[in-house]
């Protein structure tokens, strides 16, 4: 009787939150306890796989083995897996005790949870097509201006916080101008802004930014990063290069607002569109803002192997939000995505071949000439167009042969070149 007596009260006190626990987030919560306790035995590395058990695959996870469904979702006592994760017998728990590996209280319950909650298995995030979210229901309804403030006000609410008050116009403008354009406001336009009566006022100053050069600028700069854009090359004396005509097509890119479609079918393969244009060839820069060399000794085979491995790996992160590096080794067959094979990654981003480098004789392939260089970072075909005589600009060759590269401005200045280092 008395514990009976206990236990009511006990029930009493579970919190709320313990009774409708949160979902749990499969690739966030659950996919890395696998991975790191499990797939060594039951992932993709068939040399390495035991029981013929694979957790990385929804096939192999919701399999149904001779003692039953691996997964069975909402029943964690018809799950194998569950059954050898809590297991209390040595021989039995998972993973192996020779392993030296074990799933602590809080993994298990991770598990467990997402188990009973239906074992929803989610793809890599970023193969998933985006949804638009509904607005979350918010107690003060006549607050948010536009959908997105009810996703903010929902977060203040729950953390029982209130909206700041408006900010005045002066550190209205000083804000949007920095966000939208990566500088503060000139006095003429926060005067403009503060004297403006109308009721589209702030409407008025957001589509001036918008419109402004300075917002592709100003985006560029993040896009930019990713592409590892540089204006040196990024090796030894790390010398100058010249790539900002990609640089001011990224700008240009944001500017007139190029559908994000475009933007990644030109700069993963712009030069392989029907009749490309120039600028759909300088697009592809982003390719060869990979360090490179201009170093005499290189060998050729190498450094293209390097090139490509660099593209591979960017391109796996910028688009795909995937670090693709386990391909690089010729041993890995992770089908990790769809793309399966290494070989395939490097045939899709081959480093063109201009000519055999400048290897000391005895080690260029008989009947190689000294050409030029390793492919340079700039565009390769682009390169060998002569530039009409009214582009050329004085100085080396190869910057005359970028010069064509060079795309004039609407309004007619020229974009700012980098000045030269050495
Ligand atoms: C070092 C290798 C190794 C690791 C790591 C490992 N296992 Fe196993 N697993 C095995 C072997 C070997 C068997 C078959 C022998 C047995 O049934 O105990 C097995 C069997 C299983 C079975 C039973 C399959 C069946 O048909 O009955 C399940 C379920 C399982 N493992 C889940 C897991 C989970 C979950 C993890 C990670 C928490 C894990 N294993 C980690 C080696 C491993």
């Amino acid at each position: 009787m008395p514990r009976f007596a206990l236990a009511v009260p006990l029930l009493a006190l579970v919190p709320l939150a313990a009774q409708s626990p949160r979902p749990v987030d499969f690739q966030r919560e659950v996919r890395p306890i696998l991975s790191e306790n499990c797939f060594h035995c039951h992932g993709p590395d068939k040399n390495t796989r035991m029981a013929g058990l694979r957790l990385d695959t929804r096939e192999g996870a919701f399999s149904v083995r001779p003692g039953g469904s691996v997964i069975a979702p909402g029943n964690t006592r018809a799950s194998l897996l569950y059954q050898r994760i809590a297991s209390d017998k040595d021989a039995m728990r998972m993973p192996p005790v020779f392993t030296k590996k074990a799933l602590t209280d809080q993994q298990k319950g991770v598990l467990k949870r997402w188990i009973e909650q239906g074992a929803a298995w989610k793809e890599h995030w970023s193969f998933q097509a985006p949804v638009r979210p509904a607005a979350p229901r918010v107690v003060a309804k006549e607050w948010p201006r536009n959908p997105i403030d009810t996703f903010i006000l929902a977060k203040l609410e729950a953390a029982r916080l209130k909206p700041a008050p408006e900010a005045d116009r002066r550190r209205l403008i000083r804000r949007v101008s920095l966000d939208l354009t990566g500088l503060p406001p000139s006095t003429a336009d926060i005067e403009a802004f503060v004297g403006d009566k109308s009721g589209d006022a702030y409407e008025k100053v957001v589509d001036r930014l918008l419109a402004s050069p300075r917002f592709g600028e100003h985006r560029a700069r993040y896009w930019l990063d990713a592409a590892r854009y540089a204006d040196t090359h990024g090796i030894h004396i790390d010398n100058y290069r010249e790539m900002w005509p990609y640089r001011d097509w990224v700008i240009q890119a944001f500017n007139r607002n190029l559908s994000f479609d475009r933007f990644t079918v030109e700069q993963l393969a712009g030069d392989l569109l029907p009749n490309p244009t120039m600028e759909q060839q300088i697009a592809t820069g982003f390719h060869r803002c990979n360090t490179t060399t201009n170093e005499g000794g290189s060998i050729v085979e190498e450094v293209a192997a390097m090139y490509a491995k660099d593209r591979v790996e960017t391109t796996g992160t910028v688009w795909l939000g995937l670090t693709v590096g386990c391909r690089k080794s010729s041993t890995s067959s992770r089908p990790f995505s769809a793309i399966r094979r290494r070989s395939r990654w490097t045939a899709t981003f081959p480093t063109r071949r201009l000519s055999s480098s400048c290897q000391p004789k005895k080690m260029r392939p008989a009947g190689r000439r000294c050409g030029p260089r390793l492919p340079t970072p700039g565009i390769a075909r682009a390169s060998i167009v002569t530039p009409p005589a009214n582009h050329s600009r004085p100085g080396s060759r190869r910057s005359r042969n970028f010069s064509v590269l060079w795309t004039p401005r609407r309004n007619g200045s020229r974009s700012q070149r980098p000045t030269r280092r050495q």
